[in-house]
């Protein structure tokens, strides 16, 4: 491979897609609640509850001393039952998330509901020792009292609320916000909004991912039930098995989207709830359907209704008498392709399409760029004419370095793609190359890739459910991945036009494979005894794993040809085992796993740069103890086969092709001096690149801006932890384009002017 490239820059061939970067939101590892909501009180409203999780109680998040109970009697409102109660000497103190993080000087604003049978005063400190004050409540029913203090010092402390001897107290809807410049509290936390908006985003997805059509029916979620006064709102069990306080609910959603300058793209469960859910996917009852198309619609007279309208004054008494130009509804996420969802989905976007043809209503094809449901999505969504189906694709670096040409081989005539959740998976350098390259495959196709937003967006140190995520964040401190300054790049400087690159001196990349790789088993959650083994006809001494070990080898195999036999029987435990052909990276392994899911599915996986790739699943009865399978693979080539008991289960083709590893991709726009061209360049290589950029209409002397995201190795990075390197800005001159040096593992985007 050569270390010269020359990237030339030629006619403008499309209008770019103007939309194509977002961001998706959804209160998955404290992304919310936690996180960019801007409250400090964990659990204010006693709402936490042990059916969402089992170590919830009603007093989560809080400590008491003295008589303080939990009570329901005469509530603040029916959506909020309970509420703590203290006879004094009493208090009850709430240490936020890892402690209430107070900063010296920074204004507070402390609200609560309270109610007293005599007068009595609360004493309120956040400490210890950083700020103090007090609150008369009168007695009689519950009101609302505020205060605010100013913390004397920055540390992180407890909110304590106190009543004293002989005195007694309800109180409820206890929060604790800054400040924000204008005075008032500040709905979102204001270093994570600052993260959002340099991403400059051009929609926010919201509530989800799975937390929109939820665990279960009664988990799906509403609008209505996230809109008006906070105290008011229905707080329920999160999909991620912890508590919605809704307190970031639709009408912070349309203000985020406001203050981050981006249209909003809400989805809405298609009528049926997550499959993952107990007992699969359910539908919505036909006797309610009516009802739930009905609030489906009145989403969007709340975002885009006159006054005039029920929905929309709604919207102007909570405070936004303008419209807030809703144009985008997806329905359904990841669902997977029924009859009930096909019923359910075919409804909403009927009623959507006659009451408001102006809202384009985006579709599901299942969880993956690939597998049943995304072969039963994508048929249907073409054959009920949607225009653009939302696709989610979580790989490994190398996938999305074979795959950065997928879009080139799509129907332009539709529907379009919303890639609505992808990652490279790790936090690596690696993964935020591979995805840039991507996004550069992503941009070439603005024909067919309408919108795309990595997922998720946020999670709090120490308070995750789901790796990698693109903004981690402690109390005080922002950090951000290797990821979030390639999707920074990308969103920040945009095209109008898709420019012809040729790109000389750069060829995709093959992996080696090795000439032996071990045949391994391991079953990390049961006793399974191996029988029977025969390797290309040669038998092999039986074998047994046990839950907690690391496997046994069978036999060193070709990987390119090889056929394997052996008697599975489990003895004791859950799950059952996998057969790994191939050792970890770098090299890639694939994996049969039989028995996933509570032993119902066999799965076969691709593993490369230490993240797997779902390639094919199967259901088959599930596997008991003692029950004998007879498996069968047989690689041949890329060609895997696998049967079970005699039957083929499996046959597939893995993915080998080489990898595009050095990628240019370009864009122009009009500027004040004349036409300027963003130019994005990947080097996911081992060796520094000397990189020519020429734009071919010999446009003279060239002044250029360039970010460079470079220095790190490829496995530098790491879940939880800021970016191993940083982007710096250079400045480049040069004449009818510019001479660059791409270091190893490097990202670049480029902006090329005439020089003035
Ligand atoms: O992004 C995290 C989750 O991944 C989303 O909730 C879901 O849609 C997907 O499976």
């Amino acid at each position: 491979m050569s270390n010269r490239i020359t990237v030339r820059v030629g006619a403008a061939v499309a209008d770019a897609a103007p939309e194509l970067w977002g961001l998706f939101i959804e209160d998955l590892n404290d992304a919310l609640d936690g996180g960019l909501n801007a409250e400090l009180v964990r659990n204010g409203d006693f709402e936490f509850d042990p059916s969402e999780r089992d170590d919830f109680h009603h007093l989560t998040g809080w400590t008491t001393e003295g008589a303080v109970e939990v009570r329901t009697a005469s509530p603040l409102h029916p959506n909020n039952r309970h509420h703590a109660s203290l006879s004094g000497p009493a208090a009850v103190a709430n240490s936020g998330w890892d402690g209430i993080r107070a900063t010296a000087g920074e204004r507070l604003r402390l609200s609560l509901f309270a109610r007293a049978t005599a007068p009595t005063r609360l004493t309120v400190t956040i400490g210890p020792g950083l700020a103090s004050t007090e609150l008369d409540v009168a007695p009689g029913e519950w009101r609302r009292l505020e205060a605010d203090l100013t913390p004397t010092a920055t540390a992180s402390g407890e909110l304590r609320i106190a009543v004293p001897a002989g005195a007694d107290a309800d109180l409820d809807a206890v929060s604790l916000r800054p400040l924000g410049e204008d005075g008032e509290p500040l709905q979102f936390r204001p270093d994570l909004l600052q993260a959002l908006k340099d991403l400059a985003p051009s929609f926010v997805r919201f509530p989800g991912g799975c937390l929109a059509h939820g665990y279960g029916l009664a988990n799906l979620y509403h609008w209505k039930d996230t809109i008006g006064p906070r105290w008011k709102r229905v707080q329920t069990r999160n999909i991620w098995a912890y508590h919605q306080s809704r307190q970031i609910g639709y009408t912070e959603y349309f203000e985020l989207c406001e203050a981050l300058g981006a249209t909003a793209i809400p989805i809405v469960a298609a009528g049926v709830c997550c499959q993952n859910s107990p007992g699969g996917q359910h539908a919505i009852a036909e006797s309610q359907m009516d009802d739930y198309i009905q609030d489906v619609l009145d989403l969007i007279e709340f975002a885009n209704g006159g006054p005039e309208t029920r929905w929309g004054a709604k919207r102007a008494e909570y405070g936004h008498p303008e419209p807030y130009g809703l144009r985008h509804l997806g329905v359904g996420n990841e669902d997977e392709i029924t009859d009930d969802f096909r019923d359910r989905y075919a409804r909403i976007e009927d009623a959507v399409r006659e009451a408001h043809p102006e809202i384009t209503v985006i579709g599901t094809s299942g969880p993956a760029t690939h597998g049943p449901d995304f072969e039963a999505g994508w048929p249907y969504a073409r054959e009920r004419g949607t225009a653009i189906v939302d696709e989610h694709g979580y790989h490994s670096p190398r996938w999305l370095h074979q795959n950065l040409d997928r879009y080139a081989a799509y129907d332009p005539e539709g529907p379009q793609v919303y890639l609505g959740e992808y990652a490279g998976c790790t936090s690596r350098v690696r993964s935020a190359l591979a995805e840039a390259a991507y996004m550069i495959g992503m941009e070439r196709n603005p024909g067919v890739v309408r919108l795309a937003s990595y997922a998720p967006l946020l999670a709090r140190v120490g308070h995750s459910q789901w790796t990698p995520d693109l903004i981690y964040f402690t109390a005080d401190e922002v950090r951000r991945s290797a990821s979030y300054y390639v999707q920074r790049a990308f969103g920040a400087e945009r095209g109008e036009r898709v420019r012809a690159v040729e790109l000389e001196g750069a060829a995709p990349s093959t992996r080696p494979v090795p000439e032996t790789v071990p045949a391994h088993v391991r079953a990390p959650r049961a006793t399974v005894a191996f029988n029977d083994i025969v390797v290309d006809g040669r038998a092999i001494p039986d074998a047994v794993a046990v839950p907690g070990d690391d496997g046994v080898a069978l036999a060193e195999i070709d990987p390119s040809a090889v056929d394997i036999e052996f008697t599975a029987i489990r003895r004791a435990g859950s799950d059952g085992f996998e057969l790994r052909l191939g050792s970890d990276d770098p090299l890639g392994s694939v994996r049969l796993h039989l028995g996933m899911s509570q032993g119902r599915d066999t799965v076969v996986f691709r593993r490369d740069d230490g993240i797997d790739d779902w390639l094919s699943t199967r259901r088959r009865p599930e596997w008991s103890d003692g029950e004998p399978v007879r498996v069968r693979v047989r690689l041949d080539g890329p060609r895997l086969q696998v049967w079970i008991d005699g039957n083929l289960h499996h046959d597939l083709e893995q993915d080998l092709r080489p990898e595009q590893r050095v990628v240019a991709g370009a864009l122009s726009r009009g500027g004040t001096g004349g036409t300027e061209y963003v130019v994005r360049l990947v080097n996911a290589e081992d060796t520094e690149k000397t990189v020519r950029i020429e734009l071919g209409h010999d446009p003279g002397a060239v002044a250029a801006d360039v970010e460079l995201l470079a220095g790190a190795g490829p496995d530098d990075g790491a879940f939880f932890e800021a970016s191993p390197v940083l982007p710096v800005r250079v400045a480049v001159e040069g004449e009818d384009g510019i001479d660059l040096v791409l270091p190893p593992w490097s990202f670049a985007s480029a902006v090329l002017r005439p020089a003035a």
